[in-house]
């Protein structure tokens, strides 16, 4: 049955790591074509164009939903998201606000899945955490031999505190550490460490580390 009324999309795209070079293809169409568009503040420096209405996500994530809400009475709305939206983005949001059937995905690099490459490291076996702005359950810290963890981090949840957790659950002063700051972009960091160096050193944060029980491993 017709009913008259128009359905817009909400497309969330992942825009990978930062640099506009590992954004897929598609993303990028969908992102130029767009004429509402949503995301952090760099997301919209990098990607808006003229004559699009946008809206930045900050800290007030009801008021993006009430925007998204309103402009879909308009047209499809496009959400920027680091990385891949499937790990740890507004997706979550968004799935529990509107109906997934008006929901589009397009998948992004994730920053994790960028670090592992750049330390030429298979991820297959990788337990994935987040510490950005939320605390993995002390069961998920364990270590086992050749354990490997890949984790997001904030600005309180750094490279320190971290490795003093990590070391407190049974992990050893030698574990190698990754810590991966402004991946892709022109002042990428990766510092190489071990646990036991982390723990007395600066803490580094808003980025990813990934830690390898087995120093042998890379
Ligand atoms: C809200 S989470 C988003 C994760 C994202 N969906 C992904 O797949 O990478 C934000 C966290 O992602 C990580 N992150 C995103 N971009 C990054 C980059 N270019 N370099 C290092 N870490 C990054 C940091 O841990 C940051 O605190």
């Amino acid at each position: 049955m017709e009913t008259g009324i128009v359905s817009h999309k909400i497309i969330i795209v992942g825009i990978g790591p930062g640099d506009p070079a590992y954004l897929l293809p598609k993303a990028r169409k969908i992102i130029e074509d767009a004429r509402i568009l949503v995301g952090g503040k760099r997301a919209l420096a990098d990607h808006s164009h003229s004559g699009v209405r946008e809206c930045a996500i900050g800290a007030d994530i009801s008021g993006v939903l009430d925007f998204i809400r309103d402009a879909l009475a308009e047209d499809d709305v496009v959400v920027m998201v680091s990385g891949d939206p499937g790990y740890y983005s507004l997706l979550d949001a968004l799935r529990r606000t509107f109906p997934v059937d008006q929901i589009g995905v397009v998948p992004g690099i994730s920053s994790l899945q960028f670090a592992f490459a750049r330390l030429a490291l298979p991820w297959h076996s990788a337990r994935l955490l987040s510490f950005h702005g939320r605390e993995p359950l002390e069961a998920e810290l364990f270590r086992a031999p050749d354990a490997m963890l890949g984790m997001l981090t904030d600005g309180r949840n750094n490279s320190q505190t971290i490795a003093a957790r990590l070391l407190s659950r049974g992990w050893h002063e030698k574990d190698r550490m990754y810590v991966c700051t402004h991946l892709s972009y022109k002042d990428e960091e990766i510092i190489e460490t071990t646990l036991g160096a982390a723990k007395d050193d600066v803490g580094i944060g808003h980025g990813v580390i990934i830690v390898c029980a087995h120093e042998e491993n890379v």
